[in-house]
Formats: structure tokens, sequence, C-alpha cells
């Protein structure tokens, strides 16, 4: 059977499935029912400076989006980091980790942007005997308008800054979890890199506005007739999540930094994906706060029996392995051609592919009177739009023209050559310079 155990920076989790930083993770007993279910590691709740902790609403703080069936999609909120006091979870996390000496523990933190606030929290979490800490510039609300949390991620001076404090302060690992809310994710982790993370994770949540209530005309959740952004997370962001991690791996400045993936985890699946695009292991908040802490055993058995199905032993085995095939769209192959197949057996004859090819792609689909539906490869561009509307996993299928066969859609031999778009005929670019 696979082995999951999972070592990132140095760190040894039995799986690498970790809570991310949020309610999950708030309190001990939380955490210590987390461990009993089965969860690698934890990212504690975001820890603020010593005195008054901070003040959250006392009326709804999420709002959600949901599919068809009522399946959350998207989760929305407008809580800030631990309201609880500074010493209290400071003994809570020293407690677990005395018991949980297996799990990795890692405290995320945000003080204010000043290297005295962060001198003085941190020997205090050293003390705890925490695996780490992770540092929160990513929070998108509330905390932000305090100027910490993604007032802090959406500039990379100060990420900088920030991030060599911490290393000079602080003997353990430095995670630096990223804000989604900026243009292009590379700068940060670059800047992370060079005040000396040690990682980075991402991503935090989205600046969002969820919903509006129609009747109040307010923004949800909805505080006594006001409404404000919030933080949005949950299956929905998992593409965007994907993309930015795909960004950090594959840019030759920051190739090899650990990343730690978060954004939408819900299955073994994504968790795979997340690791596959180069992230050690995967943090996860809006799955467990949907289904509850024993989901991470279907992540855990799905994990497992897939890594036996491909053959991998360990984790570090597919970690990193789909990095090489992402790629800028000007180098994807424009002699590859496909047309779309479907199984006749499987069609329930719903009419959908029809619909959509004939109303918004090529009219590729021919349907007989008796609704059989067939793919007019003359006009098929392989657009995959079919296979995204049909309600029948695998009914249609892409499949690939052999080089040699002439494509009836354009009368054109397919090559069997790799040429992209940089040396395309109708590339202007190409034009000019051969002229
Ligand atoms: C209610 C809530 C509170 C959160 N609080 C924090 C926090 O205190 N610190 C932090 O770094 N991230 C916080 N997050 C963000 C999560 O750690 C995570 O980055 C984000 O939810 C994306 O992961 P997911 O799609 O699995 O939920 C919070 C998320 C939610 C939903
Ligand atoms: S792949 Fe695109 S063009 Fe081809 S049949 Fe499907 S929707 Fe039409
Ligand atoms: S969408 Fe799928 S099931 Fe529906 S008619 Fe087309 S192939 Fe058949």
């Amino acid at each position: 059977m696979a082995d999951l155990t999972t070592t990132f920076l140095g760190i040894t989790s039995p799986n690498p499935f970790w809570l991310a930083s949020a309610p999950p993770t708030d309190k001990e007993v939380n955490v210590r029912r987390a461990f009993e279910a089965g969860w690698g590691g934890v990212v504690w709740k975001t820890l603020g400076e010593e005195g008054p902790p901070v003040v959250n609403v006392n009326g709804p703080r999420y709002g959600a989006i949901y599919g068809g069936d009522r399946r959350l999609l998207g989760l929305n909120n407008i809580e800030l980091i631990t309201d609880r006091p500074l010493e209290q979870n400071l003994e809570e996390i020293t407690r677990v980790k005395k018991d949980y000496p297996d799990r990795a523990i890692i405290v995320s933190l945000m003080v204010p942007c000043e290297e005295a606030a962060w001198k003085a929290i941190l020997p205090k979490v050293e003390a705890t005997g925490a695996d780490g800490i992770e540092l929160n510039f990513g929070c998108p609300h509330g905390m932000a308008e305090r100027g910490m949390g993604a007032a802090v991620g959406q500039v990379p001076e100060y990420i900088e800054m920030v991030t060599r404090w911490c290393k000079e302060n602080y003997s353990k690992p430095v995670i630096v979890k990223l804000t989604p809310n900026i243009t292009d994710i590379r700068l940060p982790a670059e800047a992370a890199m060079r005040g000396g993370a040690d990682a980075v994770s991402l991503i935090n949540t989205i600046n969002s506005v969820i919903s509006v209530d129609l009747d109040t005309m307010a923004p949800e959740p909805t505080i006594d007739g006001k409404g404000s952004h919030g933080g949005y997370c949950g299956p929905a962001v998992k593409p965007i999540a994907l993309n930015m991690v795909a960004e950090i791996a594959r840019s030759p400045v920051t190739a090899g930094l650990p990343i730690s993936g978060i954004g939408g985890v819900t299955t073994w699946r994504d968790a795979a994906e997340f690791m596959a695009l180069g992230c050690g292991n995967v943090q996860v908040c809006t799955a467990a706060m949907t289904y509850g802490f024993k989901v991470v055993e279907e992540m855990i058995s799905g994990l497992s029996q897939w890594m036996d199905e491909k053959g991998h032993t360990s984790i570090d085995d597919f970690v990193g392995m789909a990095v090489p095939n992402v790629r800028d769209w000007q180098h994807l192959n424009l002699n590859y051609i496909a047309k779309a197949v479907i199984d006749e057996d499987a069609c329930i004859q719903c009419g959908r592919c029809y619909a959509v090819c004939e109303d918004t792609s090529h009219q590729a689909i021919a349907m007989s009177e008796d609704r059989v539906f067939t793919v007019k490869d003359e006009e098929c561009v392989a657009c995959n739009l079919c296979v995204s509307v049909c309600p029948v996993e695998d009914c249609i299928s892409m499949v690939a023209m052999t080089p040699g066969e002439v494509d009836p859609r354009t009368g054109d031999v397919v090559e069997k050559e790799y040429a992209n778009w940089t040396t395309h005929p109708n590339n202007p670019g190409n034009t000019c310079a051969s002229g």
C-alpha cells in the first residue's frame, strides 16, 4: 500500500492533508477532534498580537453559492482572525502539540507591519513547540483595512521585509501565505523567497460580494441592513488556485520553492492535482466546514488507492509531475487535430450537445428524426463544449486523428510534426520577421 507520509520543510505528517487556518483550527477541542479523525496537520487559526482580541460581527458571517442540487460550490465569509486571547491559544497549541507529536502544527500569524510587533510574538510561538509559522498576508477583509493581511500581501516589498524579520527572529520554517487578490502571483512569491521564506502557501480567500438580497437591497451576509465584501473559497476557487500554483512552480525564479496548495480541495483528486502541479501538501478549509472532519477519511483512502493503481509508492513520486506540461498558449501544438465522438449506447438523447453546438459553437452535431446524435467531422473543431455540457460522463470523447489522415473540415493532411503559433505562417510576427 502506498505510503502517504509527507515531509514538508522537514516537518513530517502521516498524510499530506492539513487543515487550513480557519474555524476548523480555531481551538484545542477542534484540533484534537481533527487529529482523531485522521488529519495529518493543522495550521492554527491566525493569531494576532497580545492585548484585547479582535471582535467579530454578531450576525451572519457566511454566504454561499450552490449547484442545482444545493451542493455548496463557493463560500464567502467576513470573519476576522481569532477572537480569542493570545495566551489562551498559545497554551492550547502547546498542549495539543505535546499530545500529538506525529502531527504537524503550524501557527498562523498576523500582527501589525512593525518589526517590534513581530519580535514580540515570535518567541512566544517558538515556546509552544509548534513546527513552524505561516504568515497570513492574505485576509482580504477587516484586517486589510487595518494595514494587515492582504494589505501586506499586495505589496511585495512588505512581504520581503516581514518575512526577513521572521526568519531573523524565529528558528523554525516560515511559510508565507499569499493572497490571490493580485494581478501576478509570481511577484509576491518572489518577494517571499527574497525574504528567506521556506515555502509559500496559496491561496487565501478571493475578495467578493457573494449575493445581494433583493428585498432589503443589501449585500449578503447582511448585518443590520448592510453588507461588506468578504473572502471567497471552496470548490469554485480551485481553478484559480491551481493556476497560481502552476505559475509559481514553473517560473524559473521560484521553481523549486516548496508550495502548500490551498483552495477548494474537497476530494483526494483535488489534492492530487495540486500536488501534481508542485505542492508538497494541501490545506483544506471549506470541505471540512461543509462535510465535517471525517471527510479526510475519503481523501486518505482515495489518494492511497490512486497511488497504488499508478504505482506511486510515496508522495514525492508524483509531486510536480504535471509542471513540465504547463505551457503558455503559444506553445501548444497546432498540428494536433481531434474530433468529438458520441457513444450512442451511453447517450440519453437529451439534445444538450446539439443545442449548444448549433447555437454557440460550430453546428457540428446532427440530430436525426428519432433523436440519434452524430458528429459532423467536416464541421467539428473539437472545442469540447459538448463534452462540458453532456450530463452523461464519458458519453462524448475527443479522439485524436492520426498523422497522415485528412481532416475533413480543412481538407489538410494531419501533420506528425509539432508546430505552434510562434512558427505559424498566420502569426503577424513571423510575417514581419520573414518580410
Ligand atoms: C470562515 C473562514 C475563516 C478563515 N480564516 C482564516 C484565517 O484566520 N487565516 C487564514 O490564513 N486564512 C483564513 N481563511 C482562509 C482559509 O485558510 C483558506 O485559505 C481558504 O478558505 C481557501 O481554502 P478552501 O477553499 O479549502 O476553503 C478562512 C476561511 C474561512 C472560510
Ligand atoms: S467538439 Fe465542439 S464543435 Fe465538435 S461537436 Fe462538440 S461542441 Fe460541436
Ligand atoms: S448531451 Fe450527451 S446525452 Fe445528451 S444528446 Fe448529447 S451525447 Fe447524448
